[in-house]
């Protein structure tokens, strides 16, 4: 037990726990864009599948267990990278992860913990107007089709949405391909095809949540 401790606390160890939840939160984006795609289309079609989507999400079973270690992948990604930007700052950096030839690299590297904490901002500001204002103070019965509609509607709230798609966009362009290299899976052969991958991801994930706010402002306006 004690070699765990010490393996996760020291700089190697938080850097590994820094890829693997970063990862983890990466795939949870995915499926959280699968899901969001529901809100596309005909109305009245669009809020019977996603709140249909949306209940499912909070009301299986095995899904809530997931959502603990979501929750508990949060907590460790923001605590490690946090303590690993102050332990960097005060003593000998150990360097963030930099891929050969990534002339942005450095940039965006020194300022994950700001794209991050603008991220993180952003996330308790999401989190209170969907789960605790929707789901927790009015229950599963409620349309979060139209809840999602009524935050989008509000140009404030979307510009927030899409400033903060940009800053994951920044921290994702890094974090995916450092993570990687974090976990020594880089080499002549597959750095290539991991960056590839790492621009691809950080800009189609920002891009298609970003369609979500453009969507429900421009039918608004009745532009489409
Ligand atoms: C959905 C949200 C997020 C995703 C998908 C994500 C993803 C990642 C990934 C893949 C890495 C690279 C890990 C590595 O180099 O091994 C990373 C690094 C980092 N993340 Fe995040 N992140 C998210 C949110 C946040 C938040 C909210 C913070 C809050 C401060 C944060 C702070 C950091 C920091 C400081 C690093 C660099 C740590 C270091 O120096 O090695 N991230 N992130």
């Amino acid at each position: 037990m004690g070699w765990i401790i010490n393996t996760l606390t020291s700089s190697i160890g938080k850097k590994l726990v820094m890829s693997l939840t970063g990862l983890f939160l990466c795939t949870f984006l995915l499926v959280h864009l699968y899901g969001n795609s529901n809100l596309f289309g005909e109305p009245a079609a669009a809020k019977l599948s996603f709140d249909g989507f949306s209940k499912f999400m909070s009301t299986f079973p095995p899904l809530r267990v997931l959502e603990l270690g979501l929750f508990l992948g949060f907590v460790l990604h923001i605590t490690q990278g946090v303590m690993l930007y102050f332990q960097n700052k005060s003593a000998r950096p150990i360097g963030y992860a930099k891929m050969p030839g990534n002339e942005t690299s450095p940039l965006l590297s020194r300022t994950m913990i700001w794209t991050g904490s603008f991220v993180f901002f952003f996330l308790v500001v999401h989190v209170k107007q969907f789960f605790v204002d929707i789901r927790l103070t009015q229950g599963h019965e409620a349309s979060m089709y139209d809840g999602v509609k009524a935050a989008f509607e509000n140009p404030t709230y979307s510009a927030l949405y899409l400033v903060a798609l940009l800053f994951l966009a920044l921290h994702l362009n890094h974090g995916f391909q450092s993570a990687f290299q974090t976990l020594g899976l880089n080499s002549k052969k597959y750095t290539p095809i991991i960056k590839a991958l790492g621009l691809l991801y950080s800009i189609l994930i920002p891009l298609g949540f970003a369609l979500m706010p453009i969507y429900f402002l421009l039918k608004k306006c009745n532009c489409i």
